[in-house]
């Protein structure tokens, strides 16, 4: 088992890897990639969608209004930023924030392959209907989130995923921020669970 130093300079490296190998056409338009960020040796990782505006001038995922909010729910269940790892699944911002493209997305696969394979989390929690539908293509947000999927994925070291609505999406409607921070507020049961499994 790898130590938490170990894992963070083989992240390091990875980073330094992926920013000159990487193809995704994004690479035009963004100030620079944006790099998962957090503990190494995380239990949670979560997966975002994309950097913003904010992400795109600062380098670091969730810092902006969306990332603001993630912060309340982890308080909410007892954990910091510090505690969990979070990343995008496109490290590039798309221009005005439209959605990655197929291709932009396949391009930055392998790198959150290889971080994933580092950091070895217990749980991967999508943040959004992109970043569940790039392991999950046929599961719809409106029925899965809130609900552990279970999955082998070839190169994946965990087989248990959850799945939330997006923090920014959820942000001004009423309806989905509740059932997003009921979802949310699940997540330490959810863990619970699985460790009891493996
Ligand atoms: N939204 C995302 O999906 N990722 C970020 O890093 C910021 C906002």
């Amino acid at each position: 088992m790898n130590t938490k130093k170990q894992k963070a300079t083989q992240l390091q490296k990875t980073n330094t890897k992926w920013s000159k190998k990487c193809t995704c056409g994004l690479k035009k338009t963004a100030t620079q990639a944006v790099h998962g960020a957090g503990n190494p040796s995380a239990e949670i990782v979560f997966i975002g969608e994309a950097p913003g505006k904010t992400e795109d001038k600062q380098g670091v995922p969730f810092v902006g209004a969306s990332g603001k909010f993630l912060n309340e729910m982890l308080a909410e269940i007892k954990l910091k930023r510090e505690d969990i790892y979070i990343t995008n699944i496109v490290k590039y911002r798309p221009p005005n924030n439209r959605d990655p493209l197929p291709g932009e997305k396949s391009a930055c696969r392998k790198w959150l392959e290889e971080e994933l394979k580092i950091i070895s989390p217990k749980l991967i929690v999508f943040l959004g209907r992109h970043a569940m539908h790039n392991f999950f293509p046929e599961e719809r947000i409106s029925e899965s989130h809130g609900k552990l999927l279970i999955k082998k994925f070839a190169g994946i070291p965990t087989e248990y995923f959850y799945s939330l609505y997006h923090p920014a999406a959820a942000l001004y409607n009423g309806s989905m921020r509740k059932v997003l921070l009921t979802d949310f507020k699940n997540i330490p049961k959810v863990l619970k669970e699985i460790k009891k499994k493996i």
